[in-house]
C-alpha cells in the first residue's frame, strides 16, 4: 500500500493490520513518534491524519485514510511551526518524551481555533499525559503560539515572558 507521510508518498511493506506507530518508527525510521501506553491512553504516539490527531498505537496502517504528519514534518529548521517557536520560548520540554504528541495536538488545535481559551486548550490536550508535569508551560506556550500564528515573529525575538492563559 501507499501512504503519504510528511508530504512524500511512501510504499509500505508492513501488513495492513500493523499499527501505524510501528510503520512510522520501524519501517520509515521516523522515531519522533513515541510508544507510551499502547492502549490509546497517554497521547505519546499522536500523529495528525489530514490535520486531525490520531493515536497511532491503536490505528492499523491499513485503516489510515489521508496524509500523515509526524513531528518530523511539522516545521523546518529554518521555518519552525509557531508551536515549536513558542515551546522554545517557554522552555517547555523536560524529558521530552511526550512532547511530539503535545506539539502535534497543539498545532491541530490552533488550526481549528486560532485563539483558544483555557477551556479549549485543556480539552484539546486532555488525552496527553506528561509525567514531568509540564502542563503549565504547555498552556502558556499554546497562548504564545496563537499570537505568533497571527503576528509572525522571528525565532530570535524576545520571549513572551509571563504569558497569561485566559
Ligand atoms: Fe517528560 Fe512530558 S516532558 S513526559
Amino acid at each position: 500500500m501507499e501512504l503519504k507521510v510528511n508530504g512524500t508518498v511512501r510504499h509500505i511493506k508492513s501488513a495492513p493490520s500493523t499499527p501505524l506507530l510501528w510503520v512510522l518508527r520501524d519501517e520509515l525510521d521516523l522515531k519522533g513518534t513515541k510508544f507510551g501506553c499502547g492502549i490509546s491512553e497517554c497521547g505519546c504516539c499522536t500523529v495528525l491524519v489530514d490535520g486531525e490527531p490520531v493515536n497511532s498505537c491503536v490505528t492499523p496502517v491499513g485503516d489510515v485514510r489521508g496524509e500523515v504528519l509526524t513531528i518530523e514534518g511539522l516545521g523546518a529548521p529554518d521555518a519552525p511551526h509557531p508551536v515549536q517557536q513558542a515551546w522554545l520560548q517557554h522552555n517547555v520540554v523536560q524529558c521530552g518524551y511526550c512532547q511530539p504528541g503535545q506539539l502535534l495536538a497543539a498545532a491541530a488545535l490552533l488550526r481549528h481555533n486560532p485563539d483558544p481559551d483555557r477551556a479549549a486548550i485543556d480539552a484539546a490536550l486532555q488525552g496527553h499525559l506528561c509525567r514531568c508535569g509540564t502542563y503549565p508551560r504547555i498552556r502558556a506556550a499554546i497562548a504564545t503560539a496563537a499570537r505568533l500564528q497571527q503576528q509572525p515573529r522571528t525565532t530570535g525575538s524576545a520571549p513572551f515572558a509571563g504569558e497569561e492563559v485566559r
